[in-house]
């Protein structure tokens, strides 16, 4: 409820600015006073009339009824004072009535969003940057989703380049396929090193992958063959940590994809006399070089990333008719993205506008314990695995006999480095710590379906609700504070969907598990009589509902439990 649109509309004294009269609504000073209030002052010069009448010919005009209980007319204010019972019954009659479509709208319908993320690269491991990104992309997918657009989720494989021609020269000398389908990229990995390692003795290698590679480009089955093995060995493993993520894609359309769709945007720019030869290589210049030359051809005829992402570009245009893209890519990219963005539009294409580059910042471990040799690599299953464990300790030692505990461990230790990432706005570099994201009081994931377990429990004290109901058992700060919020609900997901932030619904989460402890360790439920009582169930019953629906957005299970 836009309680200030309702003051607004409730006043039918002629000649006022809406909007200004929208811009003035404040709370007042003195909550005695009312729940909000117009200061006049404003309106003195212009209307000539002194504040005093402005304020007394307003509150005369006002239409009193419905959830405008009463209005008042002091010393140049018009203070306003709601029927909080009736706004209660309505708010949580309304998040009820909708369940888990609570929040969703249709504001998106009929529009296509195409979202870059996640984007692992073959045969590397799949680590901290990629998490935050994955998570990331995976609640913007269901938040905008959820406002009723068609999202379509696009896995960006790096899956193409040299480093594939020197991993085929390390496999056969080193390579036991035995290891590899045991361990999986930690394999492909130790020998991908050690190539490196090698080379720097004999240089020879690096002409037997420069071969390898080209082998591949020129279609050569056992090349080909190979490159298939590597990627499907990154892609089972990637699909596991996936799917315990709770990420999915429509498309894993990855760098490869696009080696047949890259000459004719190569041979448009080249029409367009935008390409030009620089040292032998083919670049795009931009006006008075306020930007590096994006380069698109090497001197060898070789694409480069930037190709890729210009044929990508017009593949999603033409296959989804987007009417936006979104790159959800860390801010190391951000000239890369501006470059792209800037030869579309130097290209005519009128829809480089609805491109964004969803820029988000670097996730580091508190100390380095869990890197791999020698390198600072933190593999993301290792972080999931010990997460998991120590949801599992604390659950051990608070709850030794809850039933399913493996299952609920999964879910908190998973929900906290979920959350956790998710918690601080995207651009911000962050030191992830497990202390931190798995503190069951802390502004956290467990905290939060800590709050929605609470909720389960009351039920079972108390009881389903009775057909008896008094909102007077609602009439506290507590309880106001905790419906203004869940009245919010809806809006959150609009806010959070056009800064392409889930943090405002992570952060939201924690504001209504805060508002709601507040509310249980303040106020009786059980004891009250029974009017109350079912008041307070209903109040429960709505934030246990708003709870699993923004966890569900950000991918989180929400365990009955704890
Ligand atoms: N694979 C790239 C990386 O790990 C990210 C790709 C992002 N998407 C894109 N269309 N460029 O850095």
């Amino acid at each position: 409820m836009d309680y200030k649109q309702l003051i607004v509309d409730s006043i039918q004294l002629q000649g006022l600015d809406k909007q200004g009269l929208y811009d003035l609504v404040a709370a007042p000073k003195d909550s005695a006073m009312g729940d909000l209030c117009i200061p006049c002052f404003k309106f003195a010069k212009e209307m000539r009339k002194s504040p005093i009448v402005i304020a007394s010919e307003i509150a005369s005009s006002v239409k009193v009824g419905g959830l405008i209980k009463k209005v008042e007319a002091v010393a140049g204010f018009v203070n306003f004072t709601f029927d909080n019972e009736l706004y209660a019954s309505q708010v949580l009659d309304n998040v009820l009535e909708q369940g888990e479509n609570y929040g969703k709208s249709d504001e998106g319908k009929g529009k296509t969003v195409c979202i870059d993320y996640s984007s692992v690269n073959i045969a590397k491991p799949f680590h901290m940057g990629h998490l935050l990104n994955t998570a990331l992309g995976g609640a913007i997918y269901r938040i905008y989703t959820a406002l009723g657009y068609k999202s379509v989720g696009i896995n960006h494989l790096g899956d193409w380049g040299t480093q594939f021609g020197k991993l085929i020269v390390a496999y056969k000398l080193w390579g036991n396929k035995k290891d590899i389908d045991e361990r999986g990229v930690r394999a492909l990995v130790d020998i991908y090193v050690k190539f490196h390692k090698e080379e720097e003795n004999d240089p020879s290698l690096s002409d037997q992958a420069r071969a390898w590679f080209k082998a591949i480009e020129d279609g050569n089955d056992e090349a080909l063959q190979l490159f298939e093995y590597f990627k499907a060995i990154t892609l089972k493993e990637v699909d596991r940590i996936y799917k315990r993520l709770n990420i999915r894609f429509d498309s894993y359309a990855g760098e490869s994809f696009y080696n047949d769709k890259m000459q004719p945007v190569l041979d448009e720019l080249t029409a367009k006399g935008l390409l030009v030869e620089s040292d032998g290589a083919k670049v795009v210049k931009f006006e008075n070089d306020n930007m590096p030359p994006c380069l698109l051809q090497r001197s060898d005829g070789a694409t480069l990333y930037a190709t890729r992402d210009m044929a990508a570009a017009f593949y999603r245009k033409n296959t989804y008719d987007f009417d936006k893209s979104l790159y959800v890519v860390a801010y190391q990219q951000n000239l890369h993205f501006q470059q792209i963005f800037k030869v579309l539009e130097m290209m005519g294409c009128d829809w480089a506008k609805d491109m964004v580059h969803v820029a988000h910042g670097m996730v580091s471990l508190e100390n380095g314990s869990m890197s791999t040799r020698g390198g600072n690599v933190v593999f993301l299953e290792d972080v999931l695995n010990t997460a998991v464990a120590k949801a599992k300790a604390v659950i051990d030692e608070k709850n030794p006999l809850l039933e399913g505990k493996e299952e609920i461990a999964e879910q908190v230790g998973v929900g906290a480095v979920l959350f956790g990432v998710l918690y601080n706005s995207r651009i911000k570099d962050m030191v992830f710590s497990f202390d931190k994201v798995l503190n069951f009081e802390g502004e956290t994931g467990p905290y939060v379906q800590y709050t929605y377990a609470r909720c389960n429990s009351l039920f079972e004290k108390c009881g389903e609700i009775g057909k008896e109901i008094d909102y007077i058992g609602l009439d506290n700060d507590s309880c106001k504070a905790i419906v203004a919020l869940l009245d919010k609900y809806p809006e959150i997901l609009k806010e959070s969907a056009k800064k392409y932030e889930p943090s405002v619904v992570t952060r939201y989460a924690v504001d209504l598990s805060q508002a709601f402890n507040k509310f249980y360790f303040e106020h009786k439920i059980n004891s009250e009589r029974e009017g109350i009582k079912n008041s307070r169930l209903i109040l429960t019953k709505a934030v246990r509902q708003v709870l699993s629906n923004a966890l569900g957005l950000l991918g989180i299970a929400t365990p009955y439990k704890m």
